[in-house]
């Protein structure tokens, strides 16, 4: 097991590059069990939840070639397998294996999804959108049974708007008889990378990326060649980063579109950013920085995925913020471990405020999930000192090469393996 050190307090310039998108990679890959033959996707993050659904595929007959970020999947000999146990209870993505296995063998048995820890992570409306579908879905001791005759196409409305759910409907929709329709659904990029994907492979879908999708089931699916879309939230945390400890840094494969209401909210604050075809310059601007108020919100709203790093930012400006997470209520775990590196921070509810200016001081901090231990390794680049940073798995599932990406910025970033002792102490 190892820990992340970092030597804070130091500026950071030079170029960055963002990876695929996480949340596209860990739908795109279970996505391929639905064609007939080889699909290859390229660009892939190399990141624990991608080597895990490689995994998962590979246990049910998938045979695959993963190099430099380019999955090739032959499908052609998968079986339904139950997985009710083992290396699907460790990603909250495998809930996709549910969907693509129902669409391509009409019953599937998956374990509960597990992930981050954010609250109370219901999927009432995957389940809901399988069952119009025609499934019979049942909970058996902690894991999902689908099992359908056939799969209809009906018409669904998503009481939450749910990007898991849109997804896992269109996954289970596409091969089944007749159209479907999803209303209120999902609007996020990675929707639209789902679709296009699926419609390289013979799929009919209109409207991704709009409340209401509209799909035509077919009889079957083809191989096809994918490239995978940057990772919005990567991007985003490097912009953070930048307008955190910068001295003018370019994060390159982004696409600006897909962090407008971060670019918003920076420039609010008085950071300096320049847009182009695939990158983006942040540079600091004003000083001090102004303190602002977020609410995060579904797609093209601010997302929450990003609320916990930009809480690491706040923590520098002049007067008072607020933090709102309508998405996820308790996505507040980063919040006590900010404090221990001088942070003044209370959490209300669903909101954190934060008072600044304070110098953050480095400290042993550990990451309770992927956007706190994102939050966490900006809060130490800010620091005066050394932070240590432990649950390091957590940030590997999402962050590809960051101990690389940030020290050709320059920053004093290290991973060293945890003492005995120390394993003791992060268990408790
Ligand atoms: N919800 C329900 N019922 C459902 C599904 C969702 O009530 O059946 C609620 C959730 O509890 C939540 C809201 O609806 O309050 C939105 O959840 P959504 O389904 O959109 O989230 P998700 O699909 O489980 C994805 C990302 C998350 C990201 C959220 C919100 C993946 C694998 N995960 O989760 O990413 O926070 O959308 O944008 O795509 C991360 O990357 O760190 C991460 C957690």
């Amino acid at each position: 097991m190892e820990k992340l050190k970092i030597a804070g307090g130091y500026p950071l310039q030079g170029s960055i590059r963002v990876s695929g998108a996480k949340n596209s990679a860990v739908a795109l890959i279970p996505a391929t069990i639905l064609a007939d033959s080889t699909v290859t996707i390229e660009g892939l993050p190399d990141i624990s939840d991608v080597q895990m659904l490689k995994a998962l595929l590979e246990e049910i007959g998938g045979e695959i070639d993963f190099r430099d970020g380019e999955m090739t999947v032959d499908p052609s000999r998968m079986v339904s397998m139950p997985l009710p146990n083992g290396r699907v209870k460790k990603l909250r993505a495998s809930y996709y294996l549910m969907g693509a296995m129902l669409g391509k063998f009409k019953k599937a048995v998956i374990g509960l999804p597990g992930g981050c820890h954010l609250g109370p992570r219901p999927i009432d409306q995957h389940i809901k959108g399988f069952e119009a579908l025609g499934a019979q879905v049942t909970n058996e001791q902690g894991a999902i049974y689908l099992r359908a005759d056939e799969l209809r196409g009906a018409k669904i409305y998503l009481d939450v708007v749910s990007v898991g759910a849109t997804i896992n409907i269109m996954l289970a929709a596409v091969l089944a008889k007749g159209r479907t329709t999803i209303e209120n659904a999902a609007k996020e990029p990675e929707i639209i990378d789902v679709a296009t994907l699926l419609t390289n492979m013979g799929a009919k879908i209109k409207g991704a990326g709009t409340d209401v999708i509209r799909i035509d089931g077919v009889e079957k699916l083809n191989g096809c060649r994918h490239t995978i879309i940057p990772d919005r939230i990567e991007a985003g945390t490097f912009m953070i980063m930048a307008a955190a400890v910068g001295k003018g840094i370019i994060i390159d494969n982004v696409i600006a579109q897909h962090v407008e209401s971060l670019i918003a909210k920076l420039r609010e604050m008085g950071v300096n950013i320049e847009t182009g075809d695939d990158q983006i310059f942040v540079s600091p601007g004003s000083f001090p920085l102004k303190s602002v108020d977020i609410k995060t919100l579904v797609y093209p709203g601010f997302p929450t995925d990003l609320q916990q790093p930009f809480t690491s930012l706040l923590t520098k400006t002049t007067g008072s913020s607020m933090v709102t997470d309508t998405i996820y209520g308790a996505r507040f775990k980063h919040i006590d471990e900010l404090r221990r590196m001088n942070a003044t921070i209370k959490v209300e509810g669903r909101a954190a405020i934060i008072n600044g200016p304070v110098q953050l001081q480095g400290a042993k901090v550990k990451a309770s999930d992927l956007r706190a231990g994102a939050a966490l390794v900006i809060a130490g680049l800010m620091a005066e000192g050394i932070t240590e940073i432990t649950g390091l798995e957590h940030i590997d599932r999402g962050y590809s090469h960051l101990v690389e990406k940030l020290s050709g910025l320059g920053a004093t970033i290290w991973r060293e393996e945890m003492t005995v002792e120390e394993i003791e102490q992060f268990k408790d």
